[in-house]
């Protein structure tokens, strides 16, 4: 089965569409076959584009990136075969949120890393968007490491 992954913040137009453009990227060169998308906790910015820091970002690493913020749905639970939390407090939002027979694993993204938070950066400069670039890389490369069984980059 093919994964479906679910990357969610708070606003998603910063970290989140970060994530899940580089890690469709990442699996794309290292050719594993996932579903990526990004969602939200909150319901600030639907609809809208994602952060032009993040952009930004992306865009001068070559990682092409286009989303629209959407908000989690509970519908998300049973799709999405992995739900994977920015940081812990969009953690406990989405415990709270998820459904009894929900399906999708829901874990925070740097457990399968280092047990770290993605911090937020909206309120900071930009070497906080290039901080959390790399940090998507190495997460990504790390996620991906457990699906296709070989031994975590981290170790
Ligand atoms: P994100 O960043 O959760 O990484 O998308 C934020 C974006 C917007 C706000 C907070 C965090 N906000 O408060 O509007």
């Amino acid at each position: 089965m093919v994964p479906k992954v679910l990357i969610v913040c708070l606003g998603n137009i910063c970290r989140s569409p970060m994530g899940e453009a580089v890690l469709r990227k990442v699996a794309k060169d290292r050719d594993i076959d996932i579903v990526v998308d990004s969602a939200g906790t909150g319901a600030y910015h639907l609809g809208e584009e994602p952060d032009e820091r993040t952009t930004s970002t992306c865009e001068k690493s070559g990682v092409p990136i286009s989303h629209e913020a959407r908000q989690v749905q509970d519908k998300d639970f049973y799709s999405f075969t992995h739900i994977l939390a920015a940081d812990t407090s969009n953690l406990n939002d989405l415990l709270r949120k998820k459904p009894e027979d929900a399906t999708a694993e829901v874990k925070l993204w740097g457990s399968y890393l280092d047990g770290k938070s993605i911090p937020d950066p909206y309120y900071g400069g930009i070497q906080g968007f290039e901080n959390i670039y790399q940090q998507c890389v190495k997460l990504s490369n790390a996620f991906l490491d457990t699906l296709s069984g070989a031994p975590s980059a981290s170790l």
